[in-house]
């Protein structure tokens, strides 16, 4: 008995080959960009509680693991420093022998064809944890502007292929193109995280990467989660300031983010899938309440599917090795 149905959708399901035939979205690896965290010291392997799987390295431990990360064929890494030590304006940030200058020359002459990300934003290395300087409890646009260019300054001269500016200061884009250029570093590629939300699911990165503001929090710069038309401005005011690579950031929340921005603007886009993301499905499956492999490959699908091109993840190794 058959109901002479003119359209069968099911029917393109009916065989797997026919389904890996029709599908829209493949992730690769090349999509991934792996996060990593970098201490001082020597031979370290510091565990992040909420973050199984992801330790603090030293910069030795670093080379060690990104020869794991590039036999995966995971083409770069971002890197956040851990200081030896803060203070007001985070001096440590802009040192030609900063923790993340050594990595990233460590990590170039290891690796040349490396992609090496370097993060460029104050609350590592301030002890109060802004993202800025201050004064009293404001925090500091345009002063701001002159660290942030001696930081993305001094990642350039130490080798770092992208800088990616993270502070959500009005004007930290140009300011860093400025200043690149005026030192000839004109091919040093700037990812801005144009649109990153003052979001709750940063908290076991600011456990890891030790920037948990003091005081305070990071609404006087970072983006109201209710707002999406806001997005659109601060993605043009990025483009326009010379932003080779738009961030949307988190990820999961802001699926809608990333599609508008992708239909908003031609330049490749990345999507940050930040801690909290990841801990919730670490969690989850630890209880085994949760497939992880399956739900993994699901969410960084629906990221890729959103529109993003590139994907910042914890997940990366484990997603590479499975698809
Ligand atoms: C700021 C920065 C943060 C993250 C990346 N860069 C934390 C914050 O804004 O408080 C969060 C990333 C994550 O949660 O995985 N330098």
């Amino acid at each position: 008995m058959n109901f002479n149905l003119p359209v069968r959708p099911r029917r393109l399901r009916s065989h797997a080959t026919l389904r890996r035939m029709v599908r829209e979205t493949c992730l690769t690896p090349t999509d991934f960009i792996y996060p990593l965290f970098i201490t001082h010291g020597e031979g370290i392997r510091q565990p992040i509680a909420a973050m199984p799987g992801i330790a603090q390295l030293s910069v030795d431990q670093a080379v060690a693991e990104v020869a794991e990360v590039v036999k995966l064929d995971i083409p770069s890494v971002i890197l956040f420093g851990i200081p030896e030590e803060k203070d007001a304006v985070g001096l440590e940030n802009f040192a030609a022998d900063g923790i993340i200058q050594e990595a990233t020359r460590a990590l170039k002459r290891a690796y040349p064809q490396l992609m090496v990300i370097t993060d460029v934003c104050l609350c590592e290395y301030t002890h109060h944890g802004h993202c800025g300087l201050i004064r009293g409890e404001e925090i500091l646009n345009d002063e701001t502007l002159e660290i942030l260019q001696r930081v993305a300054l001094s990642h350039a001269r130490a080798g770092a292929d992208i800088v990616a500016p993270s502070g959500m200061m009005d004007g930290m884009v140009g300011a860093i193109r400025t200043i690149l250029d005026k030192h000839d570093f004109t091919n040093v590629t700037i990812l801005s995280y144009a649109v990153k939300y003052a979001s709750a699911f940063y908290g076991p990165f600011r456990e890891a990467a030790g920037g948990a503001p003091k005081f305070g929090d990071r609404k006087s710069h970072q983006m109201d989660p209710a707002n999406g038309r806001e997005a659109r401005r601060e993605v043009a005011l990025d483009l326009a300031e010379g932003a080779d690579l738009i961030m949307v950031k988190p990820a999961l929340a802001y699926l809608d983010i990333i599609r508008q921005t992708r239909e908003q603007c031609d330049v490749p886009i990345a999507a940050y899938n930040v801690s909290g993301e990841y801990a919730m499905i670490k969690a989850a499956a630890a209880n085994g309440w949760l497939n992880e492999q399956a739900a993994v490959l699901e969410l960084l699908t629906s990221i890729k599917r959103a529109g993003a091109d590139l994907i910042l993840t914890y997940h990366a190794k484990d997603a590479a090795k499975w698809i």
